[in-house]
């Protein structure tokens, strides 16, 4: 019965009201705001650079890394232009001691080693080809680019870009913490390691995994007006969208095409209200914060993704089990036990190990709905070492962990919403009747049990959008993102460079500006090499 109750009171700390949501829209749209205006502000909003989206008929073979949370992903995409694409792809766990490493050389070599693997796995041909093409490089030609595969690198840190493949890495996120790289530029990093082995590839783009998902959404489900928004709920959260240029009020300091007078925003959202000015905080988010590697950052990622919600979860837990008064994973004897067996938990359970919790356990929990949640008691006792739970005990977990889930998802549509209301789409008439399209990707999203219909239930509550608003906005799974959309970014990289003109058309055509013709030609040979 204590176990009840306490459990009951637990829950309502977690809860996150119509009203609350409200509250955080305006805020998330405060903070949006001033993220556009100045630099150094809590949500970043941090210009990409890349100012269209594809419409699905791009093509060509391009190769992408996705360094992410969790895992590094390289792959290879076929463009097929027809909106569909080929995909090959391989996965490497990131050790945990590269995360935290001494120097950024060992994470990045690692990253290259994989992509040599990959290569001479599925591209042996332009592996081939490349190191013939250096054994006969004496040509009077010299060394020519066609085996170079562009690749586009999905970093999904925050970083200050200032072209399409430069970016200096502004801080760590979820876990990674290797001082050495912070302001340095990350492509020049890989590139470095690349060139170290001789690899054919070119670091052509730099992506933030959701400007990959909004690429990707974009080029697979092309609609009139195109997706809106690319947003990640998995080890992170993130969204990046389309901005108007001229809302853009701090300074741009990369190059850019202006003609479509839009650009794609990276907004680092996991860093909303670090201040706390409307974010919810029970006593476990504190404790939580305090002992992560980056205390008063990440405010809004902390209670809202993958990597955080199972150690909220484990953090309450223990709370639990040091209240005497409330007999959780502890019985007195069989009798009180409807398996008839009696409960305890072994000191090496994950619960008493920091990030000991997988937050997938969470999503076994909401979804087991048998009469005495069997399913989710055998899993706390095969993870996490509770021998014979009680289906008090499992109640109990079940709602603490839902109730966790729960207030994810509806602070995920304050930043879905809030990106809604910001691109006004709801009330112009241009866009009337269109759906609001929405690429989402990440394991929260993806496998947490009806994640999308609770981010649904709270946008309807959301001023401005209603029930109606609601209906319009078409969130969809945008799979691939880091590799796809990394992909497309490279071949828009690609159509830039093309697009560069020479040192001598630059020339010619500052001549022609400045009608100096009469100044007579321009004498090609002082144009430098690596110039043209
Ligand atoms: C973290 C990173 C961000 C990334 C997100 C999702 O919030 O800072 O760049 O997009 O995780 O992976």
């Amino acid at each position: 019965m204590a176990l009840a109750t306490e459990t009951k009171r637990l829950v309502a700390q977690f809860e996150y009201t119509d009203e609350d949501v409200n509250i955080g829209v305006k805020e998330f749209l405060r903070q949006l705001d001033e993220g556009l205006s100045k630099n150094g502000s809590s949500m970043s909003q941090i210009p990409t650079y890349v100012t269209a989206v594809p419409n699905g008929t791009e093509k060509g073979l391009y190769l992408a890394v996705d360094l992410g949370g969790t895992n590094l992903r390289v792959c290879s995409v076929r463009l097929n232009g027809d909106n569909s694409f080929n995909l090959t792809y391989s996965k490497a766990a990131i050790p945990k001691a590269l995360m935290v490493a001494k120097t950024s050389r060992e994470l990045f070599q690692f990253i290259a080693q994989n992509i040599e693997t990959f290569i001479k796995t599925h591209h042996y041909d332009h592996y081939e080809h490349h190191i013939r093409r250096r054994e006969t490089m004496s040509n009077p030609e010299g060394y020519r680019d066609e085996a170079i595969l562009r690749l586009g690198f999905t970093f999904s840190f925050p970083v200050r870009q200032v072209g399409i493949n430069k970016g200096y890495l502004i801080r760590w996120t979820k876990g990674f913490d290797i001082p050495d790289a912070i302001g340095k530029d990350v492509c020049a990093l890989l590139q470095d390691e690349i060139n170290l082995l001789h690899l054919p590839v070119k670091v052509a783009a730099l992506v933030n995994d959701t400007v990959g998902t909004l690429m990707a959404r974009s080029y697979t489900s092309p609609g009139k007006t195109g997706a809106l928004l690319g947003a990640i709920f998995g080890t992170g959260t993130n969204g990046a969208y389309i901005e108007k240029l001229s809302s853009i009020k701090k300074e741009l300091e990369g190059v850019y095409d202006d003609s479509t007078g839009e650009m794609v925003i990276n907004t680092e959202w996991g860093s909303f209200d670090n201040q706390l000015n409307v974010l919810p905080t029970t006593t476990f988010d504190v404790k939580l914060d305090l002992e992560s590697v980056n205390p008063g950052i990440q405010m809004f990622e902390k209670r809202v993704s993958g990597m955080f919600l199972g150690e909220i979860l484990r953090v309450v837990l223990v709370s639990l089990l040091q209240d005497k008064s409330v007999q959780l994973f502890h019985d007195d004897n069989s009798s009180h036990n409807d398996w008839k067996s009696t409960t305890t938990i072994a000191p090496e359970s994950g619960i008493f190990k920091k990030w000991g919790l997988d937050s997938a356990i969470m999503s076994v929990a909401a979804l087991d709905n048998t009469p005495d949640l069997g399913t989710l008691r055998q899993e706390l006792d095969s993870q996490l070492d509770v021998y014979s739970p009680s289906m008090e005990d499992a109640q109990a977990f079940k709602a603490i962990a839902c109730a966790i889930g729960r207030r994810a998802a509806r602070l995920s549509a304050v930043a879905v919403g809030g990106i809604v209301l910001q691109s006004g789409k709801l009330t112009d008439p241009a866009y009337a009747d269109q759906p609001i399209d929405v690429g989402v990707d990440g394991s929260l999203v993806e496998h947490y049990p009806h994640f999308r219909t609770m981010m649904h239930d709270a946008l309807k509550a959301i001023d401005g959008i209603g029930e109606a608003g609601a209906e319009r906005i078409r969130i969809g799974i945008a799979k691939d993102g880091s590799g796809v959309g990394a992909a497309l970014i490279a071949l828009v990289a690609q159509r830039m460079e093309e697009k560069q003109p020479t040192a001598i058309e630059s020339m010619q055509q500052v001549r022609s500006e400045l009608s100096l013709k009469n100044l007579g030609a321009i004498d090609e040979a002082v144009v430098p090499d690596a110039a043209v």
